[in-house]
């Protein structure tokens, strides 16, 4: 495999989609194939499971159900869209991926680290991200904030200790990935977030066949 596989994590409303844009054009400038995708979707399959997901009409979906419907759309979007993309030499950018699942399934849920990690096996094999960066928010900062303003999806209207433990989740995750797990104060400007993920993938490139 000869791409670069980059993913975007985070609380609710860190503002990952503006990051991924401008990582796209900075990549893309670069001279990179890039194709950005995001989770729980990426593929037609995927994002009809996504909205069967977030559907606030859902309430009564047990955890382990949504547990596998975030990995049965990873496994369709891992082999329709990652790895085709990889194989051939591209950048894919991810909005969430596999860590997720660990995060909001198995810590916030309380389903377990092994488990989810297990589940997903079918869906990502071997594959792991090159880079990833972890926008940092505390709860307080972002989703309790969104909740005063938008109408929030069936994830989003999880009370205020479910978000906690998503914060603290990813804060665990990123001191065990240290490598792997860039955190990025998600409170910096738009432009000094944009520098900080850039001069990160610059020193990827300079150290990877792509
Ligand atoms: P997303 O569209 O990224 O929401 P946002 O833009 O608010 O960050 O993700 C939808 C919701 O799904 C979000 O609340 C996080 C949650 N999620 C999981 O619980 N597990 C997963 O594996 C993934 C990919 C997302």
């Amino acid at each position: 495999m000869s791409g670069l596989f980059i993913t975007i994590e985070g609380t609710d409303g860190a503002g990952k989609t503006t990051q991924i844009g401008l990582l796209e054009k900075y990549l893309t400038d670069k001279g990179f194939k890039v194709v950005c995708t995001r989770e729980p979707g990426g593929t037609p399959i995927s994002e009809k499971i996504r909205e069967i997901i977030i559907d606030r009409n859902n309430a009564e979906m047990t955890d382990i159900t949504e547990a596998l419907l975030y990995a049965a759309a990873r496994a369709q979007h891992t082999s329709e869209v990652i790895l085709p993309t990889l194989n051939d030499g591209g950048v894919v950018i991810s909005d969430r991926y596999l860590d997720s699942s660990i995060v909001y399934q198995g810590f916030a849920r309380g389903m377990g680290e092994k488990l989810i990690k297990s589940i997903n096996k079918y869906a990502v094999g071997e594959l792991e991200p090159d880079i990833t960066f972890l926008l940092r928010l505390k709860p307080e900062d972002g989703i309790l904030r969104k909740e005063k303003q938008s109408e929030l999806d069936r994830i989003e209207m999880e009370k205020a200790g479910f978000h906690q433990r998503v914060y603290d989740g990813y804060i665990r995750l990123s001191k065990r990935y240290k490598d792997r797990i860039k955190v990025i104060d998600a409170l910096g400007s738009v432009e000094e977030i944009h520098s900080r993920i850039a001069a990160y993938i610059d020193e990827l490139i300079a150290n990877s066949s792509i």
